[in-house]
């Protein structure tokens, strides 16, 4: 029997190191980002519909305020983009479970078009090449590629040209939810502006982040943890320095802005640690809500059919 439904389940990602180089005359900067895939899942079902009734989506779970639920979708785009490509006309309902925070840093907009693509896939058959995925990852945003392939790897470019790093161990993360997102154009450009005539090299990868990642040495990582937007994150968010400063004195091995924030990740020992810390941040009330996970997990995988 053909399948009539699919529902893929994508992770959410922090970054460990993410190094921001000048900017170039495309607007985009070039980066060095190293990605770790964490466990708090979107999970995107695709469901055929009649012939004719074109593409619909809903948004529902924890996390659904300010989605959208039309074409600006990143789910949408991802439709949009394999129908041109694959001559495809789809006719289908995306319902789109949110567990991962919204303009959080988080990449949740883009492991929805991450899920899409590998679900559209699946359902029409396409049999995409993992290359092929990954080129219309790409068009779509800088973390989509990453949100495909999960666990661990270093983004060069704008992010999205990817390669496997080498990693050992588990990580558990303790992350400071705010209940109101920042634009990720928004803080590339105040990084711009506070950087101002400063001249800026390219950025590399962070060695020691590296070695200690090989060595599934989490104080090592904690401390090689680093993020060119955090300052710029902070900048537009002063709030976000209350809430690193709690961390780090509650002993969180590390604490960073996950990508352009306003998501604070901090680094711990082990859960229980990560329960401690949780409680703290939640009773200092600097932070909106609190949540727990460990990575690297692996990235858009189906989950089930029908
Ligand atoms: O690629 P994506 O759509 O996720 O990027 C969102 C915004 O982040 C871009 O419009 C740009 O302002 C900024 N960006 C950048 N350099 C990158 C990636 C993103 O300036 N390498």
């Amino acid at each position: 029997m053909p399948v009539k439904s699919v529902t893929v389940r994508v992770p959410a990602k922090v970054n460990l190191q993410l190094s921001v180089g000048p900017k170039e005359a495309d607007g985009y900067h070039n980066l060095v980002s190293v990605f770790q895939a964490i466990s708090i899942f979107d999970d995107i079902t695709i469901k055929l519909g009649e012939p004719g009734s074109g593409l619909t989506i809903s948004i529902s779970g924890d996390q659904t305020h300010g989605v959208p639920a039309d074409a600006n979708n990143l789910a949408a785009k991802a439709v949009s983009l394999i129908s041109k490509e694959y001559d495809l006309t789809v006719d289908a309902h995306i319902e789109i479970k949110k567990s991962i925070p919204v303009a959080g840093g988080m990449a949740g907009g883009s492991a929805d078009a991450a899920g899409t693509i590998l679900g559209i896939d699946y359902l029409y058959s396409l049999d995409m090449t993992r290359e092929e995925m990954i080129e219309i990852a790409s068009k779509i945003g800088s973390d989509v590629p990453f949100m495909l392939s999960g666990g661990t790897a270093i983004g060069t470019g704008h992010g999205d040209q990817l390669t496997a790093a080498l990693s050992r161990g588990t990580y558990h993360w303790v992350l400071a939810l705010s209940t109101v997102g920042l634009s990720t154009p928004a803080v590339y450009a105040e990084c711009d502006r506070l950087r101002g005539e400063l001249e800026i090299v390219e950025p590399q990868t962070h060695e020691g982040l590296m070695q200690a990642l090989l060595g599934a040495d989490a104080p090592g990582v904690g401390a090689a943890l680093v993020n060119d937007l955090q300052l710029a994150a902070c900048s537009l968010r002063p709030a976000i320095r209350l809430v690193l400063d709690v961390g780090q004195e509650y002993g969180a091995l590390g604490a960073i802005v996950s990508g352009s924030g306003p998501t604070v990740a901090f680094l711990v020992a082990d859960q229980d640690s990560g329960l401690d810390l949780a409680v703290a941040l939640t009773s200092s009330g600097v932070v909106g809500s609190v949540a727990q996970a460990y990575g690297p997990v692996a990235g858009a995988k189906v989950i089930a059919t029908n």
